[in-house]
């Protein structure tokens, strides 16, 4: 037979397409209405590809011509492809946030990838929440499984300058209500923001979490940072298509790949990336699925020694574009060189560092990539993992995002209890805030806006504004986007709407923020805060059906990574009984 697999290796395909009588003829003849040749059914490796991208996903758009060359390889090392869809989310257009949408995705994916015929499978994603959700999947079924992300647009050009996706909305809004800019050169600038097919092209969480996908090892190398658009990405993707079907017949599993050890290079990458605090939710919860022990604590711990190489936006200068044409990440995980685990396994076969010493990973652009004795930023200054009494679970600061001298400050709460409380006052011009003011804005959790919304990072109020203040203290149990920048204290665990202390802060209210010494403290005695803690009251469920219902009633806290209770873990690929 021109197409046998490994000796002594039963592909699970073979329980649809090699059974014998009715069984056998329902699970081929309905797949023959494609035209597939007679031979398709030989006992080939049969490769899902599985597509996260839609019109409504524009991030993600272009994922199946990707597939198209993922196709390309898998016939030609003898399998069969068969192309299918997954959620596809768009994290611009979703409401209330497309990582409400996650753990949908990842469960969607992994009963998909059990319930049907496939052996293996390649992910294809690319806008922030589709690469956590995909491997989450791959993680909970063990099937061999290759991810390729769908990579970045081109730089934004905006008047001979780079402009960065996300950040410069930012940029351009805080311009724009500071009368610097005006609304037409920014309706401008929106034209010349996006302007291929691609995801993000700042160091944003979709860019952050194709650099896990990679630093994982479940990505190739490289695959982290060709433009969307470069005709090597596909090159890739058909080598990939050729490379699912030797992990198949090799029966490469994603537990033998994301081990412990990788979680640790990809926690420590995170670092020298600069990368974007939602990877820590998304590694905790990918690592959940698996089993591997990865804690909060891990990520300050094991990132202390590393120092931020990448001079990107929305810490720095430079995009996704220019990050490929200095090296890519291969030429970062050379640079870091023993404070990896160098051996750990990839999806190619070879160890994590493959590129380095094959002299492959090579920087051409040390000012995008800076050298680790002459670091864009000094080791510990990365992602900082916050605890105290206002945090008992845990919070999490950008330190790269925020203003050095606001990383030790003590200030007056001034409470909000939802973005929408906040932005009905934030343009008064008598607003009792002042610089050192603490703006706390609370019940934007896992359960308190479900899905645990990217609204932390709120504009600074007109009046602080208008006195040329460019930033101030925000704590918020809510996530930031990962393109966004400022002293923005994330992920306040158990989130306000659990009853964690966040609820019981007070206009007024002494709040102190440490990053040195990894302290956020509510500076009130705890005789007081139990009196609080007595009288408050839960909020009202949010919805009373449907998947709001469940991901409230279900949802984790964000230091374990706002997984759902029942999805933690893994339930295999078996499926023992038969359809008809
Ligand atoms: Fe899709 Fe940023 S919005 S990657
Ligand atoms: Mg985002």
């Amino acid at each position: 037979m021109p197409h046998a697999t490994a000796p002594g290796r039963d592909l699970r395909s073979r329980h649809w397409f090699g059974a014998d009588g009715r069984s056998g003829m329902l699970y081929r003849s309905w797949m023959r209405n494609q035209g597939f040749a007679d031979d398709v059914f030989d006992g080939r490796p049969v490769v899902g590809i599985a597509v996260s991208g839609s019109e409504l996903a524009p991030c993600n758009a272009h994922l199946s011509r990707i597939a198209e060359s993922v196709k390309r390889g898998v016939w030609e090392a003898g399998g069969l492809p068969l192309e299918f869809p997954v959620m596809a989310l768009g994290e611009t257009v979703l409401r209330p946030t497309a990582m409400l949408y996650r753990n949908l995705l990842a469960m969607e994916a992994e009963e998909l990838l059990r319930a049907n015929p496939l052996d293996g499978v390649v992910l294809l994603s690319g806008c922030d929440k589709t690469t956590p959700g995909l491997l989450m999947a791959a993680a909970s079924t063990d099937l061999p499984a290759l991810m390729i992300t769908g990579g970045p647009m081109l730089n934004g050009k905006f008047r001979g300058e780079d402009i960065g996706s996300g950040t410069h909305v930012w940029k351009f809004e805080a311009e724009v209500r500071a009368g610097r800019m005006s609304e037409a050169d920014c309706a401008f600038a929106e034209s010349c923001m996006s302007r291929s097919n691609g995801h993000c092209m700042t160091m944003g969480t979709a860019s952050t979490m194709a650099c896990m996908a990679e630093a994982l090892g479940m990505q190739p190398p490289f695959g982290a940072t060709w433009p969307a658009v470069d005709a090597r990405r596909y090159a890739m993707a058909q080598h990939s298509g050729r490379r699912i079907v030797d992990l198949i017949r090799e029966d490469v599993r994603p537990s033998s790949i994301m081990t412990r050890e990788a979680f640790e290079n990809a926690v420590r990458v995170n670092a020298a990336i600069g990368g974007s605090t939602n990877a820590v939710v998304h590694l905790l919860a990918i690592a959940g699925r698996l089993g591997v022990p990865l804690e909060l604590d891990d990520f300050d711990r094991l990132a202390r020694d590393v120092p931020t190489l990448l001079d990107l936006m929305p810490s720095g200068r430079f995009l996704m574009e220019d990050f490929c044409y200095a090296g890519g990440l291969p030429a970062v995980i050379a640079e870091l060189g023993d404070l990896l685990h160098t051996g750990a396994a990839t999806v190619t076969g070879g160890p994590i560092d493959a590129p380095a010493r094959a002299g492959e990973a090579p920087c051409h652009d040390r000012r995008v990539i800076r050298p680790i004795d002459d670091p864009f930023k000094a080791a510990g200054t990365g992602t900082a993992v916050l605890r105290g009494n206002l945090a008992p679970s845990g919070a999490v600061v950008k330190q790269s995002a925020a203003d050095e001298r606001l990383l030790v400050h003590r200030g007056r709460a001034r409470v909000f209890d939802s973005p929408e409380e906040y932005y009905a006052v934030a343009e008064d011009p008598d607003l009792d805030v002042d610089a050192d003011t603490v703006l706390v804005l609370r019940n934007c959790g896992p359960s308190g806006y479900p899905g645990m919304p990217e609204v932390s990072n709120v504009p600074l109020p007109s009046r602080l504004l208008a006195q040329g203040v460019t930033d101030m203290v925000r704590v918020c149990d809510g996530r930031m986007s990962g393109t966004a920048y400022g002293t923005v204290v994330l992920h306040v665990a158990p989130e306000a709407a659990v009853g964690g202390p966040l609820a019981l802060v007070r206009d007024g209210d002494e709040v102190g923020l440490d990053v040195p010494g990894r302290a956020l403290t509510l500076h009130v005695d705890e005789g007081e805060l139990e009196r609080r803690r007595a009288a408050w009251t839960p909020p009202a469920p949010l919805a009373d059906r449907g998947w709001v219902r469940l991901y409230c009633d279900t949802v984790l806290q964000a230091d374990r990574g706002a997984d759902l209770d029942f999805l933690v873990g893994s339930s295999g690929a078996e499926v023992p009984r038969e359809s008809h």
